[in-house]
């Protein structure tokens, strides 16, 4: 029998590192990162009337609504670049969504293989949060405490000026984890019961929690 798709969520809460370690996993299975954060953010960028309503929620730190989300990533999950594996970062964050996408999957038959959940402690969310910083530009992610750019203030990659996330507030970020807490966090346990769920420590280092993904993968 042929080996399973790589289909995967990865979900952890603001800061867990969902991010960071899309990155690593995409560059080194080739699949198709599915961020729903990065889609609205670009959609902000761009003015689109998706943009303009999504806007509203992501600068209080609320979730933008179900229906809005879903539509988001049904087209692109259809899509002939998620054929050989997906990675949806930060999707489904209620159980409304997570039964839209059960209902997806089941119908173009693009089975989620695992779920990832990256774990973290409160406090060390917060300074990450606060120290991020990302270029503009790119989208490359920077932290001013761990993951230093080469010359202060410059993406390594297009030399572009970086900037602090609209949200990344002491505010908002406390609005982002109590709609974690809330809607996100009953997700673990809906996940547990289809025998998909893996734990991994997003406490380690960048690489360390990368090898706990990738054995969690069994690859
Ligand atoms: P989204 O963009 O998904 O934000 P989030 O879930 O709040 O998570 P972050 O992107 O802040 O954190 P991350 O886990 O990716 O961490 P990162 O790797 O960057 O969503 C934004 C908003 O969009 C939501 O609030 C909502 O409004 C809306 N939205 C999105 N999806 C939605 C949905 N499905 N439904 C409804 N609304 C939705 O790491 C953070 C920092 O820590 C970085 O600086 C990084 O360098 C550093 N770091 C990472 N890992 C480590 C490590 N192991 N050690 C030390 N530093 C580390
Ligand atoms: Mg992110």
């Amino acid at each position: 029998m042929s080996e399973q798709k790589l289909n995967i969520i990865l979900m952890g809460p603001p800061g867990a590192g969902k991010g960071t370690q899309s990155e690593l996993i995409v560059s080194k299975f080739g699949i198709k990162h599915l961020s729903t954060g990065d889609m609205f953010r670009e959609a902000i960028s761009k003015q689109t009337p998706l943009g303009l309503e999504a806007k509203s929620y992501i600068s209080k730190g609320l979730l933008v609504p179900d229906s809005v989300t879903i539509n988001l990533v049904k087209d692109s999950l259809a899509n002939d670049e998620c054929a050989n594996g997906y990675l949806l970062d930060g999707f489904p964050r209620t159980i409304v969504q997570a039964d839209a996408l059960d209902e997806l999957t089941k119908k173009i038959q693009r089975p989620i293989f695992k779920v990832i959940n990256i774990q973290a402690d409160e406090k060390i969310l917060i300074e990450r949060i606060v120290s991020r910083r990302i270029c503009p530009n790119c989208g490359a992610s920077y932290n001013l405490k761990s993951k230093k750019p080469l010359v202060d203030g410059e993406c390594d990659l297009c030399h572009s000026k970086l900037v602090q996330r609209a949200d990344d507030t002491e505010a908002s970020f406390k609005t982002r984890l109590d709609a974690y807490h809330q809607q996100t966090q009953p997700l673990i346990d809906y996940y547990q019961k289809k025998g998909l769920l893996v734990n991994v420590d997003g406490l380690q280092e960048i690489d360390k929690v990368f090898n706990d993904i990738c054995k969690g993968l069994g690859r």
